[in-house]
């Protein structure tokens, strides 16, 4: 039996494990996906744990994510620009790292939502680790620009200067007040999203047909969405799509082959 495990802290909430066997079953895979809580101070620590379990890889969530693309050997170039990595593999004794959360939302958004980025105007919420993780692959989709708007208005300068470096889109930082234009898609990524309220902003920032799309999921519309519908966006979507997105692509790289996400989405909705 290959043995994976995903790591955070708490990590009891994660449905990582039910996808991973979701995706497993489909071609008869012999895969145990296990949860694995690891201790705030001592990260390394369970990632040894793992390997000496016979371990094969491992993914990464909430607050490992960085300590994690330290950890590694090696890494893909997405997770260098990242500075996070939120997939691990052994190869021989080298641990690898890679970043998937990127190509989940935009294969999410682009394949499964049948929304363009290319040629739109994006309005990103949020300047965390979560944004950090997305934006290379988002500015490789081509949009014509892309706005970063957070609360402490300088990390969004520092992050839209990081990645204008090599971007053939113009990338901007901002607050979130006096937050100006008209956008075609909006993208919230503020980690109060599923509980607390959306911060105050302005009226008008949705440009006509804007679509927007929350990294949280939740079992019912979250505030950001509901945020959206009452400024007119055509249509809304949460992240479940991503989390399922980012796992598969971790799944083909532990695995060597893909998994199909429409049946794993539809039995994550039920
Ligand atoms: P994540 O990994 O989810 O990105 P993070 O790195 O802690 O987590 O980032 C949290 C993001 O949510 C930040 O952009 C944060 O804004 P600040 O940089 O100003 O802290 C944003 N955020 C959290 N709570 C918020 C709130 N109540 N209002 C506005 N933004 C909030």
């Amino acid at each position: 039996t290959a043995l994976y495990c995903v790591f955070g802290n708490p990590v009891a909430h994660s449905r990582s494990p039910d996808i991973h066997h979701a995706f497993a079953a489909q071609q008869g895979d012999d895969l145990r996906y296990e949860k694995r809580e690891a201790p705030l101070g001592d990260f390394a620590g369970a990632v040894n744990a793992l390997r000496a379990d016979g371990g094969l890889g491992a993914n990464v969530t909430v607050p490992f994510k960085e300590q994690a693309y330290q950890l590694c050997g090696a890494v893909t170039e997405r997770a260098d620009l990242a500075g996070a990595v939120n997939t691990l593999w052994w190869e021989g004794d080298q641990l690898n790292g890679d970043n998937t959360d990127g190509a989940g939302l935009v294969t999410d958004i682009r394949e499964n939502l049948g929304w363009a980025i290319q040629g739109k105007r994006v309005l990103v919420l949020g300047a965390g680790g979560a944004v950090r993780g997305v934006m290379g692959p988002l500015l490789a989709e081509k949009p014509t620009l892309v706005r970063v708007a957070n609360r402490t208005r300088e990390k969004a300068e520092i992050l839209a200067r990081q990645f204008m470096d090599g971007s053939n889109s113009p990338v901007l930082g901002s607050g979130l007040e006096n937050l100006m234009g008209q956008f075609d898609l909006v993208i919230n990524a503020i980690s109060a999203g599923l509980h607390g309220d959306m911060p105050d902003l302005p009226d008008g920032l949705l440009a006509e047909g804007a679509v927007a799309y929350d990294m949280v999921y939740g079992s019912e519309p979250t505030p950001f969405m509901r945020w959206a519908q009452q400024q007119g966006a055509a249509a809304t979507a949460d992240g479940l799509g991503m989390l399922v997105e980012q796992a598969a692509e971790a799944f083909a790289l532990w695995r060597g082959w893909r998994p199909d996400t429409a049946p794993v989405m539809a039995m994550m909705r039920r």
